[in-house]
């Protein structure tokens, strides 16, 4: 298993670009097996999950055509059998995804039932009530979950989700945008991912309203396809960076970015005393060498603060100035991080959903192991504040989700080295 080892201490400064946003690319691949001519997709993420799914609509029959800039052209009629095998996904819950798509398009689906992770129970409940409310059998067995459209395909509902979930609004706007007639969908997640995809469908012929609100109308249609569609930028990894850079003391200038997707984490970042410049498709962050200011925060469903950027902000907090309090309200299980930075030196403590940090002067690298893919990057991001080298142990975590990391980290000026293992 690879490990990096990062050599803390450099106050990071310089410019990156941002790749195309994991969560936007994986249900945008989902969505191509609704069509019936060939789709493109462009901007995809040089990931291990985008390969992930790849290789499950291989083992569908569907040969994804893939150039080197990896665009990516799916044509969904080659597919053969519409299983979603328990192998893949136990590696990435995101198979999911293809549920929606699946019964819509062909009538029947069988994907393997997720597992819990490293954040939680994280239940799919929503997902299949959203498609029994539009008509669909379902029946959970042996791990799998079956569906069958009803005779004359998928019908169109009003279904209200008792939780907002981003890929549940997802599996259900995808499978409405083929359905007989309208969908509303209420308590939706209003995520840019959301709308990314909204917009994909869109481009392949969906009518869909409303999508970045909480109430999105589909109106069915008969047939999808034909598009060539570019994926939205990454705001995770682009908040990951600035908060590296933001703990350092340093500056980074990140492009081919949304600033508009990101209020809620810049207004944070100011707030611990960064100095946040926007351009249309830039953010430049300065810290002018100073030590940042605690922050406290709550994560919630967008445009709050986003849970994929809690363990980043941890981070930031353990070298920040005061105390900060974090409240975890997205998932049951997210904290896992804090154990490992607590061998670095960092003063925070749990109880229930809330850790608080108490800013030390210094971290120290100790070796550490990563857990899930945004613990792995608050990690990297104590150890480059961290004094000596930090050796972090599980990064295919990493590789899952942040493109080039080390490369990316170097153009900052970081010392960060891969060690195959
Ligand atoms: N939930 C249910 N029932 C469901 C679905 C969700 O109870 O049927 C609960 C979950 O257990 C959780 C909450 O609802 O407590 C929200 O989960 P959501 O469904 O929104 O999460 P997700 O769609 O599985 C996506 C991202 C996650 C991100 C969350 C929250 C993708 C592929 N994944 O997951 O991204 O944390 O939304 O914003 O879009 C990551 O990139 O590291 C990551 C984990």
């Amino acid at each position: 298993m690879d490990k990096l080892i990062i050599t803390g201490g450099v106050r990071l400064d310089g410019e990156i670009r941002i790749s195309g946003a994991k969560n936007s690319a994986l249900p945008i691949l989902a969505a191509t097996l609704l069509g019936d001519s060939p789709i493109t997709i462009c901007n995809l993420p040089h990931l291990h999950d985008i390969t992930t799914m790849i290789e499950l609509f291989g083992r569908m029959g569907i040969e994804p055509i893939i150039d080197e800039k990896l665009s990516v052209e799916v044509d969904a009629r080659a597919i053969k059998t519409l299983v979603a095998p328990y192998e893949l996904v136990k590696t990435m819950r995101a198979s999911i995804l293809v549920l929606g798509p699946m019964v819509a398009r062909f009538g029947e689906a069988e994907v393997a039932l997720p597992g819990g992770c490293a954040i939680g129970s994280r239940p799919v409940d929503l997902h299949i009530r959203g498609l029994e409310a539009m008509g669909a059998k379902i029946d959970v067995e042996a791990g799998y979950i079956k569906a069958k459209a009803p005779e004359g395909g998928l019908v169109g509902a009003n279904f209200h989700f008792d939780m907002v979930s981003v890929t549940g609004t997802e599996n259900i706007m995808m499978a409405a945008a083929l359905a007989n007639g309208r969908s509303v969908l209420t308590n939706a997640a209003r995520e840019p991912e959301v709308v990314d995809l909204a917009n994909c469908l869109i481009a392949m012929g969906a009518k869909i309203e409303g999508a970045g609100t909480d109430t999105i109308t589909i109106d069915g249609v008969k047939r999808l396809g034909g598009a060539t569609f570019s994926v939205m930028p990454d705001r995770i990894e682009t908040g990951t960076y600035l908060v590296a850079a933001a703990a350092t003391g340093g500056r980074v200038k990140v492009k081919d970015t949304d600033p508009s997707t990101l209020g809620a984490v810049l207004e944070k970042l100011e707030e611990a005393g960064a100095v946040v410049t926007c351009g249309p498709d830039w953010i430049e962050l300065d810290m002018q060498g100073k030590r940042p200011k605690a922050v406290s925060l709550v994560t919630a469903p967008y445009p709050e603060f986003p849970t994929d950027m809690q363990a980043q902000f941890i981070a930031l907090n353990a070298i920040a100035d005061g105390v900060g309090t974090i409240v975890e309200t997205v998932f049951e299980n997210r904290f896992m991080h804090v154990h490992e930075m607590l061998r670095m030196g960092a003063q925070i403590q749990v109880e229930g959903n809330t850790a608080t940090v108490t800013g030390a002067e210094r971290l120290v690298g100790a070796p550490v192991m990563a857990t899930d893919l945004r613990a792995s990057a608050s990690l990297v991001i104590a150890a480059l504040v961290a004094e000596g080298d930090t050796l972090i142990d599980r990064i295919y975590h990493i590789d899952r989700g942040y493109e080039c990391i080390e490369e990316k980290l170097q153009l900052l000026g970081a010392k960060i080295r891969r060690v195959p293992g």
